[in-house]
């Protein structure tokens, strides 16, 4: 079953200075106690700059958060799948609103990373992007409405008729994400039928990542009781 290689929560961490080196390890360090702690699996997507080091630092699973779809060779500036790999990444995020990707390229990486073994999870703006995404064979497609991206207003509170219609329409595990900040979030969420979320902001920005985690860990744990 591919559910049981997903974490339940992968924490994008996007460009944010918060997330850059020696932080970004805190924060995959903080996800690794939790998940230590809760049994709640939690993955970690960071800055490219980073992969490497914190894959090989923290067990937890670590994503890229993009792959262009091209072998190695004469590509300046890009990210290939086997680059993605031999850094450790056990997957990559495709598609984020925030880098957004043509269709016939988002099949292309999706097929170059099953050929690898790793995991794909293809972002999608609604359910019908995202039912597409699956068809496509995505390993698990994040629905996340763009406009509460950032805002700590979640998809579950304000939009939960999208998680509702994602689940019932995309053949593949589904994570939702935009806002999501609170434990509260987090049980809606699954209790709609998400297998997961995606989120940045609530756990880079926080105080303390751990107890953000920790808090967002509950949320998994109370849906499940
Ligand atoms: O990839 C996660 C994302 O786009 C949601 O961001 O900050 O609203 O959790 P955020």
């Amino acid at each position: 079953m591919v559910e049981t290689v997903l974490p339940r929560i992968i924490v994008n961490f996007k460009a944010y200075r918060e997330s850059l080196g020696g932080k970004g390890l805190e924060i995959a360090k903080a996800a690794e106690r939790v998940e230590k702690e809760t049994g709640v699996s939690i993955g970690v997507a960071p800055q490219f700059v980073d992969l490497r080091m914190i894959a090989s630092a923290v067990g937890v699973p670590v994503f890229a958060q993009h792959v262009d779809p091209l072998p190695p060779g004469a590509h300046t500036g890009a990210v290939t799948v086997e680059a993605v790999t031999d850094s450790g990444a056990i997957g990559s995020l495709l598609n984020h609103s925030e880098r957004p990707m043509k269709l016939i390229d988002i099949e292309k990486a999706v097929e170059m990373l099953r050929e690898k073994g790793l995991i794909s999870v293809v972002c999608a703006s609604d359910p019908r992007v995202g039912k597409a995404a699956a068809d496509l064979g995505a390993t698990a497609v994040a629905v996340e409405p763009p406009e509460l991206i950032g805002t700590g207003v979640s998809v579950s509170r304000a939009r939960p008729e999208v998680i509702e219609r994602s689940v019932k329409e995309i053949r593949a595990p589904v994570y939702v994400g935009a806002g999501v900040s609170t434990s509260e979030d987090v049980r809606r969420a699954i209790e709609l039928g998400a297998h997961g979320v995606l989120l940045a902001s609530a756990v880079v920005k926080a105080k303390d990542p751990y107890r953000k985690l920790l808090e967002l860990a509950e949320g998994v744990i109370t849906a499940e009781e």
